[in-house]
């Protein structure tokens, strides 16, 4: 029997662990939305990977969440979204509505910061990409865009390194950068980050907005089922967690990310 489209999960994918932040925020907004989430650990980091690497990857995912019926594909990872969107909307054309974690935040700050200027922080991918100040730009608001790439954050997530000396010490060494001066906001550019929000807001003490994209990815997706007509009336089943790799570290880690107890799947990529 075919499933109604409304009643169809909702894929998410990133690199690995770091956009189970996004599915959290999905689950708190929408919580009858049935979640597929697919970490490609076996390919972490993207951020340092190239773009044809990444597109490579991206469309074998979006291969296994189009059997999976997924009606929206959420790629919940700045580096993907700034290296595949386009080739992912491409590829998957009608079968599913592809979203990114990029567009929420540019449309959010074109709507806040018009003639301010405003900072990034992300992966080498995102930040050397341009994505983000090429969509800005194209806003036409008068935004000035400092942007620095953070490479070191990710991982130190991973491993658990937040809220304490270390993690103090890089946050600081970063964010002291001259790059990153004179700015009225800050946008957390890469999905690992809103587990070191407070670190950083505790760094700023209030003179820059800290914008964590994870709410207004949310919310984004939120508006994009009503306006598709493809919001779940009734919770259709479990969410899955998928990983090309598994390690039993990942899923101690996930339990950071999603705050709670995850059981990953094993779904290797390539056979
Ligand atoms: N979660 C990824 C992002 O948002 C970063 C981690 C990685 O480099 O794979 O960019």
């Amino acid at each position: 029997m075919q499933t109604e489209p409304r009643d169809r999960p909702i894929g998410i994918f990133d690199s690995g662990i770091g956009g189970l932040t996004v599915a959290k925020a999905i689950k708190a907004l929408l919580p009858q939305e049935q979640l597929i989430y697919f970490g490609d650990t076996a390919h972490l980091p993207y951020g340092d990977k190239s773009t044809a690497a990444i597109q490579a990857y991206a469309v074998k995912i979006c291969d296994l969440l189009l059997r999976q019926q997924c009606k929206i594909i959420l790629i919940a990872c700045n580096s993907a979204s700034a290296a595949a969107y386009e080739l992912v909307r491409e590829y998957v054309g009608s079968k599913a509505h592809v979203l990114n974690v990029i567009d929420p935040v540019v449309q959010f700050v074109g709507q806040a910061y018009a003639h301010r200027t405003i900072g990034l922080i992300g992966t080498k991918q995102t930040v050397n990409s341009n994505v983000y100040k090429k969509k800005i730009d194209n806003l036409d608001q008068g935004i000035v865009l400092h942007s620095l790439a953070t490479p070191l954050l990710a991982p130190m997530v991973e491993e658990g390194f937040f809220n304490n000396t270390i993690s103090e010490s890089v946050i600081q060494t970063y964010l002291s950068d001259p790059s990153l001066q004179d700015i009225e906001a800050l946008i957390l550019g890469c999905t690992h980050y809103p587990l070191i929000k407070e670190q950083i807001e505790r760094f700023y003490q209030g003179r820059v907005a800290v914008l964590d994209s994870s709410e207004l990815v949310a919310r984004h997706v939120g508006e994009e089922l009503q306006r598709l007509n493809l919001a779940a009336t009734t919770l259709q089943g479990e969410a899955h967690f998928y990983v090309s790799d598994y390690t039993a570290s990942f899923e101690a880690s996930t339990r950071i990310f999603f705050q709670r107890a995850v059981r990953l799947e094993h779904y290797p990529l390539w056979e």
